[in-house]
């Protein structure tokens, strides 16, 4: 009997090179995986391209609601950015990927399993990583790192195998999309001076001067820390994100432009966008101000950096994340509400927020006589013992 292995495939050149190669230079019968988890048009034509790169089985699931629901949306509450900018789009795909290698490796009873990833970046680390927490017995194998192969001798593997080589596997820059937002490198963008060619490179987010001059106003309603509508109506978690993109994106919200550092410790030139997760991430924070005791608040953001670079690296199905998941899942107990969201040349930002649970309270915020329910006289008291030890100092040691 052939032995088998199961594939992650995008469809690209690097996907479809490895499919033939998987099947010529190893014997394997390659079963291609397709995870829709919102890569749009990348899919069309799909079937015709896995028959091209001369795959066994080609099985296309549809894992967007999953994607959102169980990966995006804790990265949300945890409020995850990574290096203070990156919300994670492809570090979050990489574990849901991974996992369904992973079952599907086994109910076929496949003998490994494969992926495209090159020996230089992150997603290698993290289908890897990923891989070994779920199945640590299921042997791996990376063709391109394996073969160091590099874009234009994949280009003529391709062309010496009969693979096709279109358009879309020939792309100006390598680009992985999913429903949180846009990853786009190399080509011109390796030069860390060059301005990223107004063409090409964005699709989610209208450039400047295609930015409307009237703002959007957008009411998000939040129960438990997660999104539930917009303007009051209710949404689905996947009908929400599509319409946030839609509606930040217009304003050119969420462009992000950056140098990271990868797992590998190679710095690289990150291009993003990300409307919706910018929007929703400043919204679902401003509800936290309102709704998280100052102690909660302050331990919680010292996690978030923490948990970001967990995701970023691979250890999406560690002890720690389940751990961190605990502790932020027990905080968005009240972060139930509303925030008024302006949408507006490239920027979100807050008009307003208000909650049940608020634990804003007029009656001792106010500068106002009448409702004030603060005990002034109790200030004087407590500073005097605040400032004791700097006083005491101060009487000996000081020099004034
Ligand atoms: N630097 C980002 C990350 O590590 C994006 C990687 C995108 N991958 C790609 N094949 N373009 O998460």
């Amino acid at each position: 009997m052939t032995k088998s292995c199961v594939l992650a495939f995008s469809g690209g050149l690097d996907t479809s090179v490895c499919a033939a190669w998987l099947r010529i230079e190893r014997g394997y019968d390659v079963i291609a995986v397709t995870v829709d988890v919102g890569q749009g048009r990348e899919l069309d034509g799909i079937k015709v391209r896995a028959d091209a790169a001369g795959v066994a089985d080609l099985v296309v699931l549809d894992a967007r609601q999953q994607f959102v629901t169980e990966f995006c949306w804790p990265a949300l509450k945890a409020n995850a950015l990574y290096e203070g900018r990156y919300p994670l789009v492809s570090a979050l795909s990489r574990g849901l990927i991974a996992s369904e290698l992973v079952r599907i490796a086994r109910e076929r009873g496949a003998d490994a399993v494969a992926h495209g990833c090159t020996g230089k970046g992150n997603d290698q680390v993290r289908f890897d990583t990923s891989i070994a927490s779920l199945a640590p017995d299921l042997p791996i194998v990376a063709p391109i790192r394996e073969t160091g192969m590099q874009r234009d001798e994949a280009i003529a593997y391709a062309k010496d195998h009969d693979i096709p080589v279109t358009a879309t596997t020939e792309k100006l820059y390598s680009i992985d999309e999913n429903l949180w937002g846009r990853a786009i490198e190399s080509g011109v963008l390796e030069d860390p001076w060059a301005q990223p060619p107004a063409k090409d490179v964005y699709e989610m987010t209208a450039a400047d001067h295609e930015l409307p001059d009237e703002p959007d106003d957008v009411v998000i309603g939040f129960e438990q820390g997660l999104p539930v509508s917009l303007d009051g109506e209710a949404m689905s978690a996947l009908e929400l994100v599509e319409h946030m993109h839609v509606l930040a994106g217009r304003h050119g919200v969420g462009r992000i432009d950056m140098i990271e550092n990868r797992l590998v410790g190679i710095k690289s030139r990150e291009v993003y966008e990300v409307p919706a997760a910018t929007a929703l991430m400043t919204a679902h924070d401003d509800l936290e101000r309102m709704t998280l005791e100052r102690d909660v608040a302050r331990f919680k953001r010292s996690i978030s950096d923490r948990y970001a670079e967990l995701v970023y690296n691979g250890l999406w199905f560690s002890p720690l994340r389940k751990a961190l998941d605990a502790f932020v899942d027990e905080t968005q107990t009240y972060v139930t509400g509303e925030v008024k969201l302006r949408l507006w040349k490239g920027s979100a930002q807050p008009l307003g927020r208000r909650s049940p649970y608020g634990l804003y309270d007029t009656s001792l915020a106010t500068y106002g006589s009448a409702d004030d329910a603060f005990r002034h006289e109790d200030a004087a008291g407590f500073i005097r013992l605040w400032s004791l030890p700097v006083r005491v100092w101060a009487e000996r040691q000081g020099d004034a």
